[in-house]
């Protein structure tokens, strides 16, 4: 792993204020260490522990983890729970008129959902469901706006012990087709049109086209939200509107009281490989998950008013909105809008309307607010705001200076948060009123990860040299199998070449000289764009799924606000195009991507050339390709090329 080799220095150290510390969860780094040395003296103790007090079960728990099919690790087996009376019933006693959600408009109108109403809403859903016939196990795919109501949806097939997918609203026919079919979905949640920034963008039309071909078989009802005035085309023996669904149902559904380990939700998610997996969470162990780090690292108080900015089409968005959140009894934002509409002001705009306490965003958005408005945030009182949070990328440190500043007001810590689709909850990142916190790093693993730095053959590594990052012991937020294909999850994240006992992230990783982790960016051929994995493998089977397409070759390259752009490598089946031409084959190329996948994974750059720099053996050059793609001038030796003269046409965006 020499060749990973960290170029980052930043020396900034922030401690946490007195005033933060003293009324923080986990007050003080001696507090942070014992509980680090609690969970390394009785690993099994100590998530039991949390499991039993932060959890209302049905039946508890008499078995721990369950190490004995290794890597299909089991926790709390034998316990009974439903997680929507987790987030939702649980507080009713002494909760049911605090606002749960304060629905946050495109238009910026508002509306607040109490916990009452919540559970109203939950139920006659879970009711209307339940008369289509769904039921415990059943696969229910989800694909809305950011409304209120996709986490109503959530919560209702939670109540039913039925499994969500949540596929995210800007993803294209195909991508809903290939999920849905993949989790042989009985009934598809969506709604006529979503509302973003002004615009309006069709979702029932696009769930019709992936149902067209007639291949999603499994799908038996498809119930719609009227969001808009819009008309949409209708089928009738599989439409229902969800109002029309809910209208006769009762007010009060009995929870299904699931096993701790039945299957919570499915989330897709990109790989280096194939189609995007199935990435299966439990109910138990994913609950606890996002309640600790709530506690922990989010440093909730119930006077908290939480703002995550995700979309739940995403894991930020799953346990950060649909489940951590309620699962505390917190009062939070949940936003349909962009983050620049009606202007960049947006953000700090909503956080003075709705005194938000606690913001959690990704650097992505960060940089484009800096860049469309870096003074908006003084026009704000941005007072109530203690802690500020970020997710899905490295933040590099201009970024992270002007949040912490001109956001902040240099008084509320940054919890820098790493973790993934997989690992369920935060697994990395400051505990804020403990650890000191520094531009870029995500900082200590949480109480219980036992997180590490290892070369190929699971070595640690030397502080400051780069390194896989793996987590050694299993923890219960983690995923339990790629649905349908439990040698998918074997294979990518507890391969062999590390003796088949950690959880391999993917990532890469150093340690700087106070042990804190920074991340260095992905080992596989994945790319992060605003935050989101993307499989170069997915896109590049988009680009040839054209007909015109030979060969697609995709990669990465540096983005100042997304982080990282997709740059395509294209053959074409006919001549390499020129001048006008290859302008419009690369534009109808981009759109075909959107519609193949989703906007998202769209090439910002496409580039013809006759053939791919091959090795003699026929394997591509990504190597090359990357250096390509920034500009880089090539100095390695290429005459082991099979064509080295294809280099000079891949040169030039068109
Ligand atoms: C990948 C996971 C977890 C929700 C959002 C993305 C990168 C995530 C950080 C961070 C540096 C980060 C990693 C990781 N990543 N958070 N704080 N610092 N990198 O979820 O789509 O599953 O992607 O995002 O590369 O492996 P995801």
């Amino acid at each position: 792993m020499s060749a990973i080799e960290s170029v980052l220095k930043e020396n900034r150290v922030f401690e946490p204020s007195e005033t933060f510390t003293a009324h923080a969860n986990v007050s003080g780094m001696d507090a942070y260490n014992a509980l680090c040395e609690k969970a390394n003296a009785d690993y099994e103790g100590f998530w039991a522990e949390l499991a039993r007090d932060n959890i209302t079960w049905k039946q508890p728990f008499t078995k721990i983890l369950d190490e004995s099919n290794a890597p299909f690790f089991k926790w709390f087996e034998d316990g009974k729970l439903n997680i929507s009376y987790n987030c939702i019933d649980r507080h009713l006693a002494d909760k049911a008129d605090k606002v749960a959600i304060i629905y946050d408009k495109d238009d910026g109108s508002s509306e607040n959902i109490t916990y009452r109403q919540l559970y109203e809403r939950v139920c006659q859903l879970a009711n209307g469901l339940k008369s289509l016939g769904v039921k415990k196990g059943d696969r229910v795919v989800i694909y809305m706006p950011m409304v209120a109501d996709a986490v109503v949806a959530m919560q209702a097939c939670a109540r039913l012990g039925a499994i969500h997918s949540v596929v995210f609203g800007g993803f294209s026919a195909g991508a809903v087709k290939d999920r849905v079919k993949d989790a042989a979905a009985k009934i598809i949640i969506t709604a006529n049109e979503s509302v973003r920034g002004g615009k309006r963008v069709p979702l029932k039309a696009t769930v019709d086209d992936a149902l067209a071909g007639g291949d999603c078989t499994s799908v038996e009802k498809v119930v719609v939200l009227q969001r808009t005035d819009a008309d949409v085309a209708w089928s009738d023996d599989r439409d229902i509107w969800w109002h029309d669904l809910v209208q006769h149902q009762a007010s009060d559904c009995e929870p299904e009281w699931v096993g701790a380990e039945d299957p919570l939700f499915i989330l897709y998610t990109s790989g280096s490989t194939g189609k995007p997996k199935g990435v299966q969470h439990s109910t138990g162990g994913f609950l606890l998950g996002a309640i600790v780090s709530m506690k922990w690292v989010f440093d909730y108080k119930p006077n908290d008013v939480f703002w995550c900015t995700a979309d739940v089409g995403w894991i930020t968005g799953h346990t950060y909105i649909a489940y951590g959140p309620l699962a505390l009894g917190a009062t939070q934002v949940v936003f349909e809008g962009v983050p620049t509409y009606p202007d960049a002001g947006r953000f700090w705009h909503d956080i003075e309307k709705f005194k938000v306490t606690i913001f959690y965003t990704a650097p992505t958005a960060i940089r484009s607010l800096i860049k469309l408005g870096a003074d908006l945030p003084k026009k704000y009182d941005l007072s109530s705001l203690r802690l500020l949070g970020t997710v899905g990328e490295p933040i590099n440190p201009e970024a992270w200076m002007w949040y912490y500043q001109i956001v902040g007001n240099s008084r509320c810590p940054i919890v820098d948060t790493w973790w993934q689709t997989e690992t369920g909850s935060n697994m990395i990142a400051p505990l804020p009123g403990a650890v000191a916190i520094k531009p870029g790093s995500c900082t200590l693993p949480l109480p219980g990860i036992i997180a590490d730095i290892v070369d190929e053959s699971g070595a640690p590594v030397e502080k400051g040299n780069g390194g896989f990052l793996v987590i050694k012991r299993p923890f219960p937020s983690l995923l339990r199998t790629v649905w349908g294909d439990n040698e998918r999850f074997k294979s990518t994240y507890f391969p062999e070449d590390f003796g088949g006992k950690y959880y391999v992230a993917g990532d890469s990783a150093h340690r700087d000289e106070n042990g804190y982790i920074w991340i260095m960016g992905r080992v596989d051929d994945v790319l992060n764009v605003s935050g989101h994995r993307l499989g170069t493998m997915e896109i590049e089977s988009a680009l040839v799924a054209n007909p015109l397409v030979a060969e697609a070759a995709v990669v990465g390259k540096p983005h100042d606000v997304k982080g990282e752009a997709v740059v395509a490598f294209v053959v074409l089946k006919g001549e390499r195009p020129h001048g006008d031409e290859a302008k419009r084959m690369a534009a109808e190329l981009k759109n075909w991507v959107a519609h193949e996948i989703g906007k998202i994974a769209q090439p910002d750059d496409i580039r013809f050339g006759e053939n791919l720099p091959k090795t003699r053996s026929g394997k591509i050059m990504r190597r090359l390709l990357r250096s390509l793609a920034k500009g880089e001038e090539i100095t390695s030796d290429i005459s082991t090329l099979e064509n080295p003269q294809v280099m000079e046409q891949l040169k030039h965006s068109v």
